[in-house]
């Protein structure tokens, strides 16, 4: 799977990625992510006073009035086509996501069916008041929200869409991951010391836990998950 992370702050996302599983899912060749600035297709000095000073300008006023910026189109759809030259595979059609709070919900099963289904996804994260909406008109994007609260980018967005669906990937969690997925689905989990001591009190791990009686061990997990 190859993403292709459209945005204007790819640096604020690159150490992220290459962390932890993440990290090691990239230097194992099961994902890759690429990269795409619209500000690198910006004629320098546009729509501005001083034409010397290089200043990539990306957003403009909406038509119509209001308050904020909105992102230039063409930009984008540059950045976009680029990202399309780029393909895993150049025979399937990517799965084009745009960020939006007024998407549609992201969850596990929205992440398993894009990781069966596609072998690129193009992420385009937007900023200020958001993007044109002739990209989505264009593009044939699919709005997406990540929950029922407004960021200032799509960039966690993105970011935690890639996350999800790179973990549905064949081989990126490693041997555990069906044991992962059980994992998740307990909300309880504990860890050594046995007894913890915090501010002059002891917290113990439940006595189940500690029985090597895996039938009730898995019972108990069961009576905890959410
Ligand atoms: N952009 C701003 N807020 C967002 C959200 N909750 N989900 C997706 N994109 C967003």
């Amino acid at each position: 799977m190859r993403f292709h992370v459209i945005t204007i702050f790819p640096e604020s996302l690159d150490s992220y990625i290459h962390e932890s599983i993440i990290g090691r899912a990239i230097r194992e060749k099961k994902i890759d992510v690429r990269f795409y600035n619209p500000r690198d297709f910006v004629v320098v000095g546009k729509s501005q006073k001083d034409k010397d000073k290089p200043y990539l300008r990306v957003d403009d006023k909406p038509y119509g009035g209001g308050p904020g910026m909105v992102m230039e189109a063409l930009p984008i759809l540059k950045a976009v086509a680029l990202a399309e030259k780029k393909l895993k595979n150049k025979k399937l059609k990517p799965k084009i996501i745009h960020f939006s709070p007024s998407g549609k919900k992201f969850t596990t099963a929205y992440a398993k069916t894009t990781a069966k289904k596609y072998a690129d996804v193009i992420l385009i994260c937007g900023r200020y008041e958001g993007i044109d909406s002739r990209v989505d008109k264009i593009l044939k994007t699919e709005l997406v929200s990540i929950g029922d609260y407004v960021l200032t980018g799509g960039e966690l967005p993105a970011m935690v869409v890639l996350d999800s669906i790179a973990r549905q990937i064949p081989g990126v969690l490693g041997t555990f991951a069906s044991l992962e997925e059980e994992r998740i689905s307990s909300s309880q989990f504990y860890t050594r010391p046995e007894v913890l001591l915090y501010k002059g009190k002891k917290y113990r791990v439940p006595k189940v836990l500690l029985s090597g009686n895996h039938k009730k061990i898995n019972e108990w997990r069961e009576s905890k998950k959410k």
